[in-house]
């Protein structure tokens, strides 16, 4: 945990209730990352507004004041980053710890590839179970040495002072943290690295860069980057995040008479897959005043209460939703009929197994939820109440938040702490929407 006297931290929902209102979660935590990442290999001061205080991008901007930069802030989103170019990193005195974030240590993998000195990076019991493999095999095929355990886990070690050779890698997962990873080394390698995914991931990586003044190949399927390139400093404005704002488009579709707009939210192509299937299910979903904010498409979005029917997923949609499923099977258990998923073995490796894990507490509500190897089948029907455990997800833990508003009893979920990763105040937003949610201990 990141948190590890805090993984007793218990939600107690109680039943019903409607959300209404309009509401801006915090920012998103993909761009949020990259923006530290890139401003401190940027030349000048980038300016960063937005900025989401979860413990995954402290994680990260931490890990860069250890490296030598200056960064002033969070405070109340605003971050300021002095960059110090392309090889102004310095060796940090001692590992770098980055929490419950598979972002931060895949992400950092590929810069810290690039660099002249050694670098360790561990995490917590979640993260040290996460597989790296994905990012040292091609590492490696680029001249990088990185080592992990044996079993291909962390802690992540990579030698400093390997000189890099651009690569031709064709990805066999859709993994925008792989192809991240591996674009970030290939900033510092000879020639040119290029990235071929399966299917489209999310791009914030190639849109920043571009943002940064850093030429940015695509075609197709295919992104590539020149090694040796600078970046030039920027301002940074970060929308709300997606993946947060699906709690509430969930907790909205679900709950009768609710009404509710979520404002400022992110709605770059390669992050809708839950607009997407939730129009598919019946959702009444509306994208409202759609604008262009820091290179990333935002509009503000209204949901609505409506009648839910239950859908195969097109498997097209899932990397597309990745992080979104928790939620979906929440919506799933409250359509109409029955919702298969395929083709999203991924949730097996995320913080944790989330296939597993929402089966579980889906059941021990008493709905009917079959896992299955690559997703779930669920028949929709009543939400019953009962206690169920989030792993230390900080998604199930919210999941299963709105899955109280329609729910004939209280929700007890437990192992709650790491809702602080990515989503820091959602008691209290969740709370002034309209749910019933205490914490304990308060
Ligand atoms: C992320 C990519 C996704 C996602 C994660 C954030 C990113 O992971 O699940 O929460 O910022 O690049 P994968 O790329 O491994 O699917």
């Amino acid at each position: 945990m990141s948190n590890s006297n805090e993984n007793n931290v218990i939600f107690r929902a109680a039943p019903g209730g409607k959300l209404s209102g309009r509401i801006r979660v915090p920012g998103d935590k993909s761009i949020s990352h990259r923006s530290i990442m890139l401003g401190s290999l940027a030349e000048g001061v980038t300016d960063i507004s937005g900025f989401l205080e979860g413990e995954d991008n402290i994680a990260t901007l931490d890990a860069f004041r250890a490296m030598g930069v200056r960064i002033e802030g969070p405070d109340a989103g605003r971050v300021t980053v002095h960059g110090v170019g392309m090889h102004g990193l310095k060796a940090p005195a001692k590992p770098l710890y980055l929490g419950n974030s598979g972002t931060s240590m895949r992400l950092l993998s590929g810069l810290m590839a690039g660099q002249k000195f050694d670098v360790e990076m561990s995490g917590d019991a979640s993260l040290s179970k996460r597989p790296m493999k994905r990012v040292t095999d091609p590492l490696r095929l680029m001249g990088a040495v990185v080592d992990t355990s044996g079993t291909g886990t962390p802690p992540l070690k990579v030698k400093g002072g390997q000189p890099l050779k651009g690569i031709d890698y064709m990805m066999p997962m859709a993994s925008a943290q792989v192809k991240s990873c591996l674009l970030l080394a290939g900033l510092y390698a000879a020639g040119k690295t290029c990235v071929t995914e399966p299917a489209p991931t999310r791009d914030h990586t190639e849109r920043m860069l571009t943002g940064f003044g850093y030429a940015v190949e695509r075609r197709g399927n295919t992104v590539c980057v020149q090694g040796g390139g600078r970046l030039k400093a920027t301002r940074i404005d970060v929308p709300a995040d997606i993946s947060s704002a699906t709690f509430f488009m969930v907790g909205a579709a679900i709950a009768a008479g609710s009404d509710i707009v979520l404002e400022h939210v992110g709605i770059n192509p390669t992050r809708i897959g839950v607009i997407n299937i939730l129009r598919l299910m019946g959702a009444e979903l509306e994208l409202l005043n759609e604008r262009e904010a820091g290179g990333e498409p935002v509009a503000d979005i209204r949901v609505r209460a409506g009648k839910l029917k239950g859908i195969r997923i097109p498997e097209d949609q899932v990397p597309l939703a990745i992080d979104e499923f928790p939620a979906l099977f929440i919506a799933a258990a409250c359509a109409e009929g029955e919702t298969v998923l395929t083709g999203a073995e991924e949730l097996r490796v995320k913080e944790s197994d989330r296939i597993q894990v929402m089966a579980d507490g889906l059941v021990a509500l008493g709905v009917d939820a079959r896992p299955t190897p690559d997703g779930m089948v669920i028949h929709g029907g009543r939400i019953g109440s009962g206690q169920v455990d989030s792993h230390g997800d900080h998604r199930i833990a919210m999941s299963f938040a709105m899955a109280a508003l329609v729910a004939s009893g209280a929700i007890t979920i437990t192992d709650c702490a790491n809702v602080n990763t990515s989503f820091p105040g959602f008691v209290d937003l969740a709370n002034k929407a309209g749910l019933g949610l205490t914490v304990d201990p308060a």
